[in-house]
């Protein structure tokens, strides 16, 4: 996978920030903000060769929204895509929740498209409305999509915190060592979200695959997933200080779902880390459409 670099992913947090700072401090579903957010999204795919559509629904009495979008090409039977809500709570501009998530997504997007990345399988993109309010937003696409359209998603990567101020290294427990597990492919997926962690030598925790982010409904329909996180309102330990550095006995984010998860509510290298991992592992389970030398 190609370097995703650091500065574009916090220019778009910055624009994220500045499109809540104009638009009453959030981003959150039915608030001009969160329009603003899609429009801004949408402008750099679109002029990097997505094919991107704007889904539209209605919850809570206000207009909600989801980007999809697709990079041309690929075996459309076996789609890979990835997700990121972008909606914040009323409370502020969710720049950690989930600017992180987004930026890093959009960024990896923009860079397949740099690299002109003719990968094996079909790539796809999702950018949720409303998740703040119970997953509103995947819920719909995964239910209004045609059942012969939903069985060529084989795959599903979800990333929703990606840059905690006090960062753990967190996977979605997909093989279910420490739980339940997911749908069959569940743990490759984890595997390769992992692997790039593996060799940067930062050990990495499993966390619950309990469906609390846009990876849920895809799940519900036995739809392989996996994802990455860096903590939300609990408390990183001793010992994880000890293993990852940061401050014991202080909540990874601190500012999770408050006025304060701003600009600078960011871990640069958990996020930097993420966007990596992320990388690797869509290069690694897109494939080569290239014919083997
Ligand atoms: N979905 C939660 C939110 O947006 C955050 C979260 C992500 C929690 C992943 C657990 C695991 O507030
Ligand atoms: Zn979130
Ligand atoms: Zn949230
Ligand atoms: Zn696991």
């Amino acid at each position: 996978a190609p370097n995703i670099p650091l500065a574009n992913v916090k220019a778009h947090l910055a624009q994220l920030q500045s499109i809540a700072s104009s638009n009453g401090g959030n981003r959150a579903h039915g608030r001009p903000g969160f329009r603003a957010s899609i429009d801004y999204v949408k402008g750099k795919l679109d002029a990097a060769g997505y094919q991107t559509s704007v889904q539209s629904f209605s919850y809570n009495g206000a207009t909600g929204y989801n980007l999809i979008a697709d990079w041309p090409g690929g075996d459309t039977n076996n789609t890979l895509m990835t997700g990121a809500h972008l909606d914040s709570v009323n409370a502020g501009p969710g720049i950690n929740d989930n600017g992180s998530g987004s930026a890093g997504n959009l960024e990896i997007a923009l860079a397949i498209a740099r690299e002109s990345y003719k990968p094996k399988r079909h790539l796809r993109f999702g950018w949720w409305g409303a998740e703040e309010l119970g997953l509103i937003g995947s819920s719909h696409y995964v239910d209004t999509l045609a059942a012969a359209e939903r069985s060529k998603i084989k795959s599903y990567l979800n990333f929703d915190m990606i840059g905690s101020p006090n960062p753990g290294y967190f996977a979605y427990d997909g093989d279910g060592s420490s739980g339940s597990g997911g749908p069959a492919g569940s743990a490759e997926i984890e595997r390769v979200l992992r692997a790039y962690f593996t060799s940067i030598n930062v050990p990495v925790e499993d966390t619950a695959f309990d469906g609390r982010s846009d990876y849920g409904p895809f799940i519900e329909y036995g739809i392989a997933a996996g994802g990455l996180f860096t903590g939300a309102e609990g408390r990183k330990t001793a010992a994880q200080a000890q293993k990852w550095g940061g401050q014991a006995n202080v909540a990874y984010d601190r500012c999770y779902h408050a006025s304060c998860d701003t600009s600078s509510n960011i871990n640069d290298t958990a996020l930097d880390r993420n966007d990596q991992a992320i990388a690797n592992a869509i290069w690694t389970l897109g494939g080569s459409g290239d014919p083997d030398p």
